[in-house]
């Protein structure tokens, strides 16, 4: 064989196999590309009709190029572990609760401020207006992006005793709190012995009496059932549950700009939807609870309320510092 019929089969055998190697790479560049988003409710919540949403939409408006996988109920990724999942880039998009990104900003600790808002309405016209914008992209030197929030709703109180009106109530009792350096504050402020568990957990804790009670919005005490494991709900609502969702930065950064458009618009309409659905999914989540019989619902009266806010006062000077005057100011002028 002569030396160019030789370097003519190589070249031709170099062809070949440069076509074969690229042909998987380019059907990889055509299959949609999939986004991850996780998060630690069930699916019959504000967050987990939200999130279902979002994919609906997302998918609608960038058809073929994205495929947006939900994992609710921590099942890929559980309170412990899904901010450094995001960060590392094995989820894009999480919404945990504003209770929990205390090691990420300070600031945002205001929202756990017991009796801070009087209701959801007054949360949403502080998150919507300047401080509350702001604190959506206060975490992006640390590599979050926050893209929206989302609203559970008010906080109720439960425990397994068969008294719970008043702050003396709970004295000496065991609760889990979220990881919320503000939650554990209010609970010492209650001389009670607050725990911080993942979200997962609590169900089994309040069944097995490892706590005795702990605190949240009507539609998770149905979705996990914890109705079933506590004697009595006070409707204390002293706090609020919201979320933040939040992304990579640098990944959110580095979208193609038809995809974050897309992705951007999505989150802003899935964002209505679950928004004005929250209060509608906890008042039928508290209906089902209190037709279900098994935990007392405990009214309180004004005076019952004074009490809960007296005993929870310290709170707010122990993290003034911290939150900052201006920022709680902001706050308290969102409510009527
Ligand atoms: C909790 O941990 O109690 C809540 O933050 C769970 C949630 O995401 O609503």
């Amino acid at each position: 064989m002569k030396i160019n019929q030789i370097i003519r089969r190589k070249a031709l055998l170099a062809g070949a196999i440069a076509t074969a190697l690229a042909l998987p790479f380019a059907a990889f560049a055509q299959s949609p590309m999939v986004v991850k988003f996780s998060h630690v409710v069930a699916e019959n919540t504000p967050k987990g009709q939200a999130a279902l949403k979002f994919k609906e939409l997302a998918e609608k408006k960038l058809p073929g190029k994205v495929n947006v996988q939900v994992f609710p109920s921590s099942q890929l990724f559980g309170d412990a572990k899904e901010l450094e999942a995001v960060l590392l880039g094995d989820v894009q998009f999480i919404a945990p609760s504003l209770s929990k990104f205390d090691r990420y900003t300070k600031k945002i600790q205001v929202f756990d401020l017991p009796f801070l808002f009087d209701d959801i309405e007054a949360v949403d016209r502080f998150q919507a207006g300047k401080d509350g914008q702001a604190l959506l992209t206060s975490m992006t030197n640390r590599g979050l992006r926050g893209l929206a929030y989302w609203h559970n709703g008010m906080k109720q109180m439960s425990t397994g005793k068969d008294k719970l009106a008043r702050p003396e109530d709970v004295s000496g009792l065991k609760f889990r709190i979220q990881a919320s350096d503000v939650l554990e504050a209010q609970f010492r402020a209650l001389n009670a012995n607050p725990q911080k568990m993942a979200f997962s957990e609590v169900y089994q804790a309040l069944q097995t009496g490892v706590v005795d009670g702990q605190e949240n919005t009507w539609s998770n005490i149905y979705s996990q059932k914890f109705f079933e494991v506590q004697k009595t709900i006070a409707e204390t609502n002293h706090g609020v549950i919201d979320y933040m969702v939040v992304t990579n930065a640098k990944w959110w950064d580095g979208l193609p700009a038809d995809v974050k458009k897309g992705l951007s618009e999505a989150m802003a309409e899935a964002t209505t939807y679950g928004n004005k659905l929250a209060d509608d999914i906890n008042a039928d989540a508290r209906k089902k609870i209190v037709d279900a019989g098994k935990a007392k619902i405990q009214k309180l009266s004004k005076d019952d309320v004074a009490a809960w806010r007296k005993a929870m006062a310290p709170v707010w000077k122990k993290f003034e510092g911290e939150i900052g005057a201006d920022l709680i100011g902001a706050a308290q002028k969102a409510n009527k």
